[in-house]
C-alpha cells in the first residue's frame, strides 16, 4: 500500500520551498527496477514476475527503460540548472539485472547526458546471483558502474528453500569474485537472519561464507513476515514458526562479533563495511535527509522536505509517461519539526550518532538515563548508540522523542 498524502501536480513541479535546496544540497539518484524471475515468498517489494503482468505489453521489460529515461527528462525539467552533479546512482529493485547489460549501460548514458555525474560518483546495480554472467559484470563496469551488491542471503539450504531463493548455495560467494576481476571498486553481500528453522550455527555458516567471499561491505536484515506474503500466509497456518525476537537478538550479535573479528564496522544497524571508503554513499545520503529522485514504479522521492512517490503498477506508471504526466501518486511537504523527527530517528541508527543539538530541552534529560543503561553515549555532543542499544534502536527513538 502507498501512502495517503496529497494529491501531487501532473506536471511534476515542487513548492518553492524544496527547489531553494536543489543548489547546495548533494544529489542522488534511485532507479527501481520491477522484474523478478520469480517471487521470493518473504518479498513484498513492489517487483513483478512475467506471469504477474501478463499481457500488459506497455510494463514490459523490453519498454521498461524508455518509460525511465522519460522521466530522468522530466526530473532534469523540474530541477532545473542549478541541479548538482549526480553524487550517487542505485539501480534496485526487483531484479535490475534482468535487464540486458546494454540497457543499464544506456541509463548511465542517458543520467550522465542529462545531469552530469560527479567525477567520484558511485554508481550501484543490485543483483542476484544467478541472473549475472562474469562477462555481464564486465560490461557494466565499462558501463561505469562502479559498486555491486549481490543477494546472498544464506549459505545453508534448507534455509535457502524457506525463502524460495533459487540460487544454488556457492553462486554468491563465486559472483563476489567475478564482479572484483570485472573491475568493480565495492562489493557487496546482503544476507537474512531469522527465517524460520535457520540455527545459530546455521547463520554462523552464513556469516562465514559472506566473509570467506571477501566483499568489502555487508548488509544483514532481520527477517521480516510482511503480511499478505506466501510467508505471513504459511505463518499463520501454523507451517512455519514466527521469527523469535531473542533469536534475533543473538543473530545480530553474533554477526556484530564475526565481522567485526574480520576488520568490518557497522556504520548504521544493519550496514558492516570493511573500511569508510566501502560504506554505501547512497544509503548515507538517505540516512543524512539528501535530495534523491527516485525514478519508476512506487520510486519514493525527497527534494529539500517534500517526499513524493509514484504510481505502484508498471502499467499504470507507463501509461503516465506515455501521456506526458508525472507518475507522482502523491506527496507531502514536511513541516520543520517533521524533519526534525526524522533526522532523529534516522541519525539514531548511525555510528556516527545524532547530533545532540537538535534535541528538544526535554528530550535532552532524558540522555543520561539511556546513558547509564548502557545504550548509549556521548561522543563529541552525538548520540551515539552501543551494541545493547542498537538492538533496541527503534524502543529508543519512541522514548528519546517528546
Ligand atoms: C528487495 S531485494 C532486491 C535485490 C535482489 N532482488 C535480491 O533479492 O537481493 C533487496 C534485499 O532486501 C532484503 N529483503 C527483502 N524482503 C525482506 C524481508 N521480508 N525481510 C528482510 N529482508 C528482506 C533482502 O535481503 C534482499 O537482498
Ligand atoms: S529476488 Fe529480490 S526483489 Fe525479487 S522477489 Fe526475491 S527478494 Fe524480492
Amino acid at each position: 500500500m502507498l501512502p495517503e498524502g496529497e494529491p501531487a501536480p501532473p506536471s511534476g513541479a515542487l513548492p518553492d520551498s524544496a527547489l531553494r535546496a536543489v543548489a547546495a544540497t548533494p544529489f542522488s539518484l534511485y532507479v527501481h527496477v520491477p522484474f523478478c524471475r520469480t517471487r521470493c515468498g518473504y518479498c513484498d517489494f513492489n517487483t513483478y514476475t512475467a506471469g504477474e503482468l501478463g499481457q500488459a505489453h506497455d510494463a514490459s521489460q523490453d519498454t521498461y527503460l524508455d518509460a525511465a529515461i522519460a522521466e530522468l527528462d522530466l526530473a532534469r525539467r523540474v530541477l532545473g540548472d542549478d541541479v548538482p552533479l549526480v553524487s550517487t546512482v542505485f539501480v534496485g529493485g526487483g531484479t535490475p539485472t534482468l535487464l540486458p547489460s546494454d540497457d543499464l549501460g544506456r541509463l548511465v548514458t542517458a543520467i550522465c547526458d542529462r545531469f552530469g555525474l560527479a567525477a567520484d560518483a558511485e554508481i550501484t546495480t543490485e543483483s542476484n546471483p544467478e541472473s549475472i554472467t562474469a562477462d555481464g559484470m564486465k560490461r557494466l563496469v565499462d558501463y561505469g558502474y562502479t559498486r555491486i551488491s549481490f543477494g546472498m542471503q544464506s549459505a545453508v539450504p534448507h534455509v535457502l528453500t524457506v525463502l524460495d531463493r533459487v540460487h544454488s548455495p556457492g553462486r554468491p560467494q563465486q559472483a563476489v569474485a567475478e564482479a572484483k576481476a570485472a573491475g568493480f571498486h565495492h562489493v557487496s553481500l546482503d544476507l537474512i537472519y531469522g527465517t524460520p528453522g535457520e540455527s545459530l550455527a546455521d547463520w554462523e555458516t552464513t556469516l562465514e561464507a559472506a566473509m570467506a567471499a571477501d566483499p568489502d561491505h555487508i548488509s544483514a536484515y532481520s527477517l521480516i513476515v510482511e503480511p499478505g506474503t506466501r510467508l505471513a500466509n504459511r505463518v499463520k497456518r501454523g507451517e512455519l514458526p514466527m521469527p523469535d525476537d531473542d533469536d534475533l537478538a543473538d543473530k545480530y550479535l553474533l554477526a556484530d562479533d564475526q565481522l567485526g573479528g574480520r576488520g568490518f564496522a557497522a556504520y548504521e544497524i544493519s550496514n558492516w563495511a570493511a573500511n569508510i571508503d566501502a560504506r554505501c554513499r547512497h544509503n548515507v545520503a538517505y540516512w543524512k535527509g539528501f535530495n534523491w529522485w527516485g525514478i519508476g514504479p512506487g520510486a519514493h522521492s525527497h527534494i529539500g522536505g517534500t517526499r513524493w512517490w509514484n504510481v505502484k503498477h508498471p502499467a499504470r506508471y507507463a501509461a503516465r509517461i506515455s501521456e506526458g504526466v508525472s507518475p507522482a501518486h502523491a506527496r507531502e511537504i514536511l513541516g520543520d519539526e517533521d524533519r526534525r523527527v526524522e533526522r532523529v530517528l534516522l541519525e539514531l541508527r548511525l555510528s556516527d550518532g545524532l547530533d545532540r543539538s537538535i534535541l528538544t530541552g526535554t528530550e535532552r534529560r532524558r540522555v543520561p538515563d539511556l546513558v547509564s543503561r548502557g545504550l548509549a553515549v556521548v561522543e563529541d555532543d552525538r548520540l551515539v548508540l552501543t551494541l545493547p542499544g542498537r538492538l533496541l534502536a527503534d524502543g529508543i527513538a519512541r522514548d528519546l522523542l517528546d
